[in-house]
């Protein structure tokens, strides 16, 4: 086989693995460069310098710099960590703040968002144009509203310009400032149009990304027909369903190295498809440390995730008496909103043994749950992708999840025709409301009660390859079809 020829790709977020997470977004922005090298795709990463990547990119060397990006002087730095070669934009006067990534640490979106956002999107258009000496993209991939505009400055520039891609994690973020921004951004007023940054009045980070940039992919296949449709499109689908033919999902992977029960050293015990019952050393460590019932009897549903209504977790607080009913525990681990929190904490009290859990951020736990917990549950009412379940598999937890995007896409449900041909991974369920949710409670209690089922669940799961391998192999084929066509 003749070498892959070389492409170089700059990936651009505002959140990359390990450098800065709050989500999802983090995980692939972060594992695209170690996914795409196999296939002669060098990518280079440019993220906001918040003070926690700085301080990781210790030794990086300006590469750039402006007088005045949105508002003060600013410098594009050259480091790498963790083997990923990094760009930071260094802006004291945008970045250099306690928080996070987008709010203040009282959970209020930072009022200069708009500023902060468009500086990247900036400096990703100028490396795109050859701002950095010797280095010249084929293609600027650009993540979630926050490098929605990437598209647009490169659109209404001068010169030459690299392909562009603009990647949909969520649709439920886009972006909107008011369109006084529009100078202070530096796009000219014939911007500010239908087929430009113009969104119902407003300035549309995502939206001036996704009608600009040469194709759309989201990160799952059901997830792109969904957001196509008025139920699921949040305002764009009619421009989406108008660039149908540029849009493409391709299905998100894990870094199956840091999600390797055979060889994970945060867990009580590794195992692998062939010790699956390793796992019972793992549950009994995850029972004694939130402080469940050490039962090997009772079944636990685990939950890793942000608590907000995009996850359902109002409806598994609904259902959660049921759940204690069935002989069931609830291991938590989630971060969010305080209202969701505080429900789960009133849950805790009242079935003090059977439903505990930690409040906040855990890598720690959140593999020990993977590990220990019986089944994930994931009962979202939208799942763009979904990484958790994905996890789940691979840790033989067997996942509980509904019927959307990513999550329909990665779980095969165990119905009967299912398990009569010796398939099926998970437990689907649909509408996403509490009876269905209580249902597929019950249909996985009765699952796991017949063991040598319940095995068979836990072993399709984890020979599913939920690897970055074959994703990597899509991405790597657009951007060449892309750049060819560009070319021409
Ligand atoms: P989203 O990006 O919508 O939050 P994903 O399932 O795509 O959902 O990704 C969530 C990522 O964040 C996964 O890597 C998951 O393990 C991790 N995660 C979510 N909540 C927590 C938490 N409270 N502590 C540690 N990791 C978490
Ligand atoms: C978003 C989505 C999630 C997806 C992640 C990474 O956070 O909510 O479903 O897995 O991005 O693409």
């Amino acid at each position: 086989m003749s070498p892959k020829a070389s492409m170089q790709v700059l990936s651009v977020a505002s959140e990359a693995y390990p450098l800065v997470k709050t989500g999802g977004l983090a995980d692939v922005v972060g594992a695209l460069p170690h996914a795409l090298a196999p296939e002669g795709v060098a990518v280079r990463t440019l993220v906001p310098g918040y003070p926690g990547v700085l301080a990781l990119l210790g030794d990086a060397t300006a590469v750039h710099a402006y007088d005045d990006l949105m508002g003060g002087p600013a410098r594009v730095l050259a480091g790498t960590h963790a083997g990923i070669d990094v760009l930071a934009i260094e802006a004291p006067h945008l970045y250099r703040r306690t928080g996070t990534p987008y709010a203040d640490a009282q959970g209020r979106d930072w009022a200069d968002n708009g500023l902060r956002f468009a500086a990247l999107a900036r400096a990703a258009a100028d490396v795109g144009r050859g701002a950095v000496a010797g280095y010249r993209p084929d293609l600027v991939h650009a993540h979630d509203w926050q490098a929605g505009l990437v598209p647009a400055y490169l659109r209404y520039g001068a010169g030459p310009r690299p392909v562009t891609v603009m990647t949909v994690h969520n649709l439920a973020f886009q972006g909107q400032f008011p369109a006084s921004l529009l100078p202070r951004i530096g796009l000219p007023a014939e911007s500010f149009s239908v087929d430009g940054v113009e969104y119902y009045g407003a300035i549309g980070f995502l939206k001036a990304g996704l009608a600009m940039a040469d194709h759309i992919t989201t990160v799952s296949p059901t997830y792109a027909a969904e957001i196509r449709s008025s139920e699921s499109g949040m305002g764009l689908d009619g421009l989406l369903r108008q660039r149908a033919s540029a849009v493409t999902g391709i299905l998100n992977g894990i870094d199956i190295d840091v999600w390797d029960p055979a060889r994970d050293d945060r867990i009580a015990a590794r195992f692998d498809v062939r010790r699956v019952k390793a796992r019972a050393v793992n549950k009994a460590a995850l029972q004694a440390k939130l402080g469940l019932d050490v039962d090997p009897d009772a079944l636990i549903f685990g939950v890793v995730t942000r608590l907000t209504w995009q996850k359902g977790m109002d409806l598994l607080i609904e259902v959660l008496p049921r759940l204690v009913q069935c002989g069931a525990q609830l291991a938590l681990l989630g971060s969010g909103e305080d209202a969701i929190a505080q429900g789960f904490a009133a849950a805790a009290r009242r079935h003090a043994g059977r439903i505990a859990g930690l409040i906040g951020y855990n890598e720690d736990l959140a593999h020990g749950i993977q590990a220990g917990a019986d089944a994930l549950l994931v009962p979202s009412r939208f799942e763009p992708c979904g990484l958790t379940q994905l996890c789940a598999l691979r840790y033989g937890a067997v996942p509980v999840v509904a019927r959307t995007g990513g999550l329909a896409d990665t779980v095969v449900d165990a119905n009967e025709m299912a398990l009569a041909a010796k398939a099926g991974t998970g437990v689907m369920f649909s509408p996403v409301t509490a009876d269905a949710l209580t249902t597929a409670i019950e249909r996985t209690v009765a699952l796991w009660a017949d063991k040598p089922t319940w095995r068979g669940l836990q072993r399709r799961g984890m020979a599913t390859d939920v690897s970055w391998t074959r994703p990597a192999a899509r991405y790597a084929a657009l951007y060449r079809t892309l750049v060819e066509h560009h070319a021409q």
